[in-house]
This record gives structure tokens, sequence and C-alpha cells, in this order.
């Protein structure tokens, strides 16, 4: 296979585009997600539409020995990983005290354990060759506390702050670690955190804009980008730091509150 991108989360949203896009730049794919009928289709979609190989992984991320099964595979097919993107995630709304714990681990699992130890294992891979790029996935949720979402924002706030560490320690190799944080975008994200009737969602960025902007500050070799964000909240975010902290958690719990 060729200058090859692992990507999770690749059977819908944001994942998604960035394999077409992968694609479209004639470079082969190994994609990850649960759902191994829509990552079949994926495939044969690209695989007759591109000069390309992809390789299917269905794969709950949430399970505790599922990296090691990833690496397992990629070794048995001989696929070495060029491009490492962990994008896939989930978020669900809702106070802490009343949240389902099954559903925090898995959050967890997924979003912090999967990502860093899919790091860790094809990152020393990268290292022997002098040659790589990572693209982890976090939110412009990262950037702040996050009531009535509060474990999703902190596990965006474990990807950055771990992406922007690697970035620093891999400075004198070629390879480059990115941080990239969406805003609201048209994705099953919303649906899936029970986020659709909220403010936070009227307006949103298409995953196809989202994942162009990830996917070229990745091949730039970046170490942070927002995306699919206005100007105004572009403004926002720069300004939290100097915004006194409870009306910044003020604004964020109103902004996560049903609407409907
Ligand atoms: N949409 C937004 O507004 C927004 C904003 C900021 C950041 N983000 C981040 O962007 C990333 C992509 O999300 P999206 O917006 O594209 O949402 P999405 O359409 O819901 O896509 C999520 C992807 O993750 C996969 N996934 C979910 N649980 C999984 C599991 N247990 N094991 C393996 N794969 C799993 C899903 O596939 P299966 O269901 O087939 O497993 C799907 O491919 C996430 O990290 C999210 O936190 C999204």
């Amino acid at each position: 296979m060729k200058e090859t991108a692992l990507i999770t989360g690749a059977s819908s949203g944001i994942g998604k585009e960035m394999c077409i896009l992968h694609a479209q730049a004639g470079k082969d794919l190994v994609i990850i997600a649960r759902n191994e009928k829509d990552l079949n289709g994926l495939k044969a979609q690209l695989e007759s539409q591109y000069d390309i190989q992809v390789h299917v992984i269905s794969k709950d991320l949430t399970d505790a020995t599922a990296v090691d099964e990833i690496i397992k595979d990629l070794e048995q097919h001989s696929i070495q990983v060029e491009y490492l993107i962990n994008n896939a995630g989930f978020g669900k709304v809702g106070m802490f005290a009343d949240s389902d714990w099954e559903t925090s681990l898995s959050m967890i699992q997924l979003n912090v354990i999967a990502l860093s130890h899919l790091c860790r294992r094809i990152l020393p891979q990268m290292l022997e060759r002098n040659s790589g790029r990572i693209l982890n996935v976090s939110s412009t949720a990262s950037l702040m506390p996050g009531p009535l979402q509060a474990v999703y924002f902190a596990s965006k706030a474990f990807v950055r702050s771990f992406s922007n560490a690697l970035s620093e320690e891999l400075k004198e190799s070629n390879i480059t670690v990115t941080n990239l944080m969406p805003g609201a975008t048209e994705t099953n994200f919303a649906k899936t955190a029970g986020l659709q009737d909220t403010a936070l969602f009227d307006d949103t960025a298409s995953a196809h804009s989202v994942a162009s902007t990830g996917y070229k500050a990745m091949m730039e070799g970046k170490m942070d980008v927002t995306a699919g964000i206005t100007l105004g909240q572009s403004l926002m975010l720069k300004a939290i730091p100097f915004t006194p902290k409870k009306l910044v958690l003020n604004q964020v719990r109103k902004m996560q509150e049903d609407n409907s």
C-alpha cells in the first residue's frame, strides 16, 4: 500500500470526508469504525473511483483490546501507516451527576485512551523511518470547561494538550502532530450527543469544509487549527483567557441548553 492513512471514525461525518480527500490525492487507506457495512460501502466507492487500495477494520474502539488488535491486523497485512488520523469521538449532553457512567467511560476510552494508544503504537514506527504525520481531532470545546458536557469537553482538552506536547517532543524529527479544533459541524455528532435543539448547533459548518481545513493543516505540519467557525466565534475563543471564568461557564452552559 502507498502513503497509507489510517483514519478512525471513517464511516461518517468528518472522518469520511477525510477519507475522500486522501483518496482524491491517490493514496491508500485503512478505515476504522464499528459499522462494517458503511465501511465496505466506502471502500467500494473509493476503490472504483480512484486508483487506490482501502483496507477495512471494523472495530469498537471502546474495547480495551481494540488498538492491539488493529496493530496485529496491520502487521499481518504488512501495512505501514504514514498518516494517523485519530478522528473517532462522541459527546453526550446532560448533568454529570445524572449521567450514565458506562457512557462516560466509553467516551473517555474512545476520545482519550484509544487515541493516545494508537499514537503510542504507531509513533515508534514513524520515528524509525523519520517520516509521518498525525492529525488528532479535538474541538473548540478543548479551549474551555463544558458544563452539561463536562466529560466531553475535558476529553477534548486532553487531546489538545497531548497533541501539542507531542508536537514539541518531535520537533527535531520529520514527524508532525496537528490538533484540529472544529466548531459545530453538520454530522451525526449532534444527534448522538442530544444537542440538535441547542444554540450551539444553530449554525453549522459542512463536514467537507472542516475535513479540508484539517487535512490541509496536517499536510502543512501545523500544530493547531480551528475549522468551521465564524470570525465572531474566533474572536470570542481568543478572548476566553481574558474573560471572567464564571461568565464563560455560564455562556457555555446556555449554548447547550435544550431550546425545543
Ligand atoms: N460535529 C461536530 O460538531 C464536532 C465539533 C467538534 C469536534 N468534533 C469531533 O469530530 C470527530 C468526528 O465526529 P463527527 O462530527 O464526524 O461525528 P459522527 O458523524 O458521529 O462520526 C463519528 C465517527 O466515529 C465513529 N465511532 C463512534 N464510536 C465509535 C467506537 N466506539 N469505535 C469506533 N468508531 C466509533 C463513528 O462510526 P461508527 O458509528 O460506525 O462506529 C463515526 O464514523 C469527533 O472526535 C468529534 O468529537 C465534532
